[in-house]
């Protein structure tokens, strides 16, 4: 009787068991009513009084054994019955996203691409920039506004106290740079980054993106400025989009205009995104003001310019309709994938 239970408990660890069927049979055998452990169980009433709590005991080891082997192939067979069935095999496959470009670089890669079609050479400039170039250059004194602490961020400079330290406002001071570095003719864009001590709300954020243009030359006048933004203009928006410049007022050019195209969702109609007016501001430009041609060292006699700025996260929110300018720098892939 003790050889019988070892063997059986051998099988019982080695067997492999597969399926449902595999399972009923291992049940028939070894522990249904009519199975070999009942039969054991039976014969245990012949066995000697010395060897019955030997036998016994290790007829109920097998038993235990058995019936915990059944219930784990169970409760596994079950498991990945289930999961089979939640497969649905006509459901089309996942796609997988690849990256690409943030929606601000596109935007931005686009205006660069126009502008270099047309002979414009890229610059950049430091985004932590000295007063002078960001303010002082470009005819923007001490006591301007514009350098109210509001909209300024001043960085402490502990190294080198002559010089004073801002996030720069906007990238007009690449101008500057550009213009101390190299003699007329110029004619440069400088995208890059610009930081304003701002309220964060749905439309401002404290860090944004400007692209800067200029030109310098012999003769260059405001038609040439308003050829080359028309152009921009259509080439960016649309063959039917037409620019206006309104009479503005900047330190650094005179005359000075604000920029505007009609709106390219309702063509000049009227709509809620120009508040019904059929005009959408996006930027600032105007003539070189002598005295920054003072401060690089140009004769304004001899050369004359013409600058302009545009803020990119605005042109990107009008083109697509976006609504929080905080979307751009939170990075949902949500928001980023539908570009
Ligand atoms: N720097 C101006 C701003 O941040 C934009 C601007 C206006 C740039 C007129 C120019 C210009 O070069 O001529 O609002």
């Amino acid at each position: 009787m003790l050889s019988k239970l070892s063997e059986a408990e051998k099988e019982i660890n080695s067997i492999t068991i597969a399926n449902k069927e595999e399972l009923e049979n291992f049940r028939l055998r070894f522990i249904s009513r009519n199975g070999l452990l009942s039969k054991l169980f039976d014969e245990l009433k012949n066995v000697s009084k010395d060897e019955k709590p030997v036998i016994g005991k290790k007829l109920n080891e097998v038993k235990k054994l058995a019936e915990e082997k059944y219930s784990s192939v169970k409760q596994s067979i079950e498991e990945s019955g289930s999961k089979a069935e939640e497969i649905d095999l006509t459901l089309p496959g996942r796609n997988f996203s690849i990256g690409r470009q943030h929606i601000l670089i596109q935007t931005l890669n686009e205006f660069v691409k126009i502008f270099r079609e047309i002979g414009f050479k890229v610059t950049e400039g430091p985004e932590l920039e000295e007063e002078f170039y960001n303010f002082d250059a470009l005819n923007t004194p001490e006591h301007h506004p514009a350098r109210d602490l509001q909209d300024t961020f001043y960085i402490q400079n502990k190294f080198d106290k002559t010089k004073k330290y801002v996030l720069r406002t906007h990238t007009s001071p690449v101008q500057v740079r550009t213009m101390l570095a190299n003699k007329p003719p110029i004619r440069i864009i400088c995208p890059g980054k610009v930081f304003r001590n701002e309220t964060v709300t749905p439309k401002n954020y404290f860090m944004f993106h400007q692209v800067e243009g200029l030109y310098v030359d012999k003769n260059v006048s405001m038609r040439d400025l308003k050829g080359v933004i028309s152009y921009f203009v259509k080439k960016f928006y649309g063959e039917n989009t037409k620019t206006r410049f309104i009479p503005s007022f900047f330190p650094f050019t005179e005359p000075s205009a604000q920029l505007d195209i009609t709106c390219f969702i309702c063509e000049g109609k009227g709509c809620k995104t120009c508040k019904d007016t059929g005009w959408l501001e996006i930027g600032g430009c105007g003539m070189v003001h002598p005295n920054v041609f003072k401060a690089v060292g140009y004769d304004p006699e001899e050369y004359t310019g013409y600058a302009f700025g545009m803020g990119i996260e605005r042109i990107a929110m009008m083109k697509y309709g976006i609504k929080d300018i905080r979307l751009f720098y939170q990075n949902d892939v949500r928001f980023l994938d539908q570009f």
